[in-house]
């Protein structure tokens, strides 16, 4: 699960939630912990720079999204933008999407910092604000894929706003990780509940009973059967190792677990020139 602090005290559960209530709780969720999201995480990822997840693994490093001078590209959940501001360093015309007005906010406060200004707006991954093909590149660096749950719309939205031959580029937990405690010693390698379940993971605030944050999951099986529904043909997947002498510590994610097992699952897709689905089984 995504390391957060709840506000006010909140209960887990684990439950169905729709798209409606994963956003109308996300959104404010986001609002209230990105101030310490970004006092955390924003030295290690650079004001300007874009690392895919808490093993470090920079764009520089992996070349996923390829050439992207002079490219139109979207950055979905792009949180204080700072993926889209080493874009845009590289040449290439980022945009940033996020559901919270307060991610938005840091993203401004860098914009003026570094001179990099990146235009964002406020929205949904599931309802992009976007004309057909009007970009050649989207990514997410772990932004909204996982705090969705219509991942169907969400992933059909990217298909239709990428031009036909487009890169789609996404982070998100590595789908193993859901069998596991979210703790970063050793406690969080005894596998404790299924890889098959897909129940979200659910805070529920206790005072009022309103749904405070959600996290959803997907198999590596789900993962291929969305992406080739809208005409996805999967690249890459990299499941990149913990780096030696990496001792940070994000949430559930150390160099204890980093060792043993993955963290984090990249995707690097190309829509199909037709931009027609590709045929595959409807579920496993
Ligand atoms: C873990 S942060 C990642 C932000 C940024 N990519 C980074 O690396 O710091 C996840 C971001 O996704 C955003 N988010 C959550 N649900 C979303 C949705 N449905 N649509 C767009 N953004 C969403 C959150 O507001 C948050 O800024």
């Amino acid at each position: 699960m995504q390391e957060h602090w709840p506000h006010p005290p909140v209960r887990v559960e684990r439950r169905g939630v729709s798209e409606a209530e994963s956003r109308a709780a996300n959104g404010p969720d986001w609002d209230r912990y990105a101030d310490e999201y970004q006092a955390t995480h924003g030295e290690f990822l650079g004001d300007a720079g874009f690392v895919w997840g808490p093993e470090g693994l920079t764009e520089s490093e992996a070349g996923i999204l390829g050439d992207v001078v002079g490219k139109h590209v979207l950055e979905v959940g792009s949180g204080a933008g700072q993926c889209s501001r080493w874009v845009r360093s590289q040449g290439g015309l980022s945009f940033g999407l996020d559901l919270s007005h307060r991610q938005l906010q840091h993203s401004r406060r860098l914009d003026e910092q570094t001179g990099v200004a990146v235009p964002s707006v406020l929205g949904t991954a599931t309802d992009l604000p976007f004309a057909d093909g009007s970009f050649d590149v989207v990514f997410c660096s772990f932004g909204a894929l996982q705090f969705v749950q219509d991942i169907e719309l969400a992933v059909a939205e990217t298909a239709r706003v990428l031009s036909p031959g487009g890169r789609f580029a996404f982070s998100i937990t590595h789908p193993t990780r859901w069998m596991f405690p979210d703790d970063p010693t050793e406690a969080g390698l005894v596998a404790s509940q299924s890889y098959w379940d897909r129940t979200p993971y659910v805070e529920v605030e206790d005072d009022t009973g309103q749904v405070a944050y959600v996290e959803h999951h997907r198999t590596l099986g789900d993962w291929v059967r969305v992406l080739a529904a809208s005409g996805f043909v999967i690249t890459t997947l990299l499941e990149p190792e913990w780096p030696a002498g990496h001792d940070r510590l994000w949430g559930g994610w150390s160099a204890v677990r980093g060792r043993f097992t993955p963290g984090t699952a990249i995707f690097g897709c190309t829509k199909a020139p037709t931009g027609k689905p590709n045929a595959g089984p409807r579920r496993a």
